[in-house]
């Protein structure tokens, strides 16, 4: 990153990358320079060969509270179309090849819970809540939340979120499978951080091979989802790690992966 970043802090931990929003008055509100800090912060830990895992988090009691509503609330429709106004560079998150953990505590409504849903997957506290409330201030979601929603929770609960505007506490994220996990608030951080050091510890090829193809379920058919990932899962029998792997299995012994 070329500047020092006003609205995001960040931090490494051994090979992993964590990001923590950071507008605390807000509730941590996503503008275009967070948005804009956080898409910087993350393509550089994407690009570092130290990095194998990203974190990205909130405070304890808002994750994001969503888009800045203040900063939308004159703008025309002109102004968001022709400016690609409050969601531009959004779409900069599902580049990132290398996996992304969303920490999630406290408050992830609107742009916040449509943040979550971009990252790879989702560690929620017990005190975290999810909502698309859009509705209550004559919108919709504009991030993604229509689309990735209903593939995470289903249509009727989706619907019933998008067009309610109620938040859904922690324990139902995980029931519906929004999140993939809910631990006590005090033991978020160190979930997360578990989580991303296992993965840091595989072979990255097979680590982004995973990614990519899990994606794949959400954008196209079963039949091409299948034969892209039997494509990748034989392109990986070209790397050291696949043999270092299964020897170290063979042999009983723990593998030593070079990440190539
Ligand atoms: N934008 C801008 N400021 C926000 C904000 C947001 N989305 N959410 C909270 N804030 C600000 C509040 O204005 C308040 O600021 P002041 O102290 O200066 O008044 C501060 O954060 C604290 O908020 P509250 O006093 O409201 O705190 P609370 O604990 O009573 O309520 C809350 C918390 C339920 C999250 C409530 O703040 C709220 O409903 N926020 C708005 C949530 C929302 O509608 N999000 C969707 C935005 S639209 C969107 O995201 C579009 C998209 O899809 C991209």
């Amino acid at each position: 990153m070329t500047s020092t970043p006003e609205f995001i802090q960040v931090r490494t931990e051994g090979r992993v990358g964590i990001v923590t929003l950071y507008r605390p008055k807000q509730l941590n509100a996503l503008n275009d320079q967070l948005i804009d800090e956080l898409g910087a912060a993350l393509k550089a830990f994407d690009a570092d060969e130290a990095i194998g895992c990203m974190i990205v988090t909130g405070s304890e009691k808002a994750f994001a509270a969503g888009a800045d509503i203040g900063a939308m609330a004159s703008y025309s429709f002109a102004d968001v179309y022709q400016g690609d106004y409050i969601t531009r560079n959004w779409e900069t998150i599902r580049q990132i090849r290398k996996p992304v953990i969303a920490a999630v505590s406290g408050f992830a409504l609107g742009g916040g819970c449509e943040l979550a849903m971009m990252c790879d997957f989702i560690i929620a506290a017990d005190n975290a809540k999810f909502g698309q409330p859009e509705i209550k201030l004559a919108v919709i979601p504009g991030a993604g939340g229509t689309q990735r929603l209903p593939r995470a929770v289903g249509k009727s609960k989706a619907m019933d979120m998008v067009l309610t505007g109620r938040m859904m506490d922690a324990q139902e994220a995980e029931r519906a499978g929004l999140v993939s996990r809910v631990v006590p608030l005090d033991k978020l951080q160190d979930e997360a951080l578990g989580a991303a050091l296992t993965i840091c510890n595989y072979s990255l090829p097979s680590v982004l091979a995973a990614k990519e193809s899990v994606n794949r379920a959400f954008e196209g058919g079963l039949s091409d989802g299948v034969m892209f990932e039997r494509r990748l899962f034989h392109a990986l029998f070209a790397t050291a790690d696949q043999k270092e792997g299964m020897a170290a299995f063979v042999e009983k012994r723990k593998p030593e992966f070079r990440h190539c």
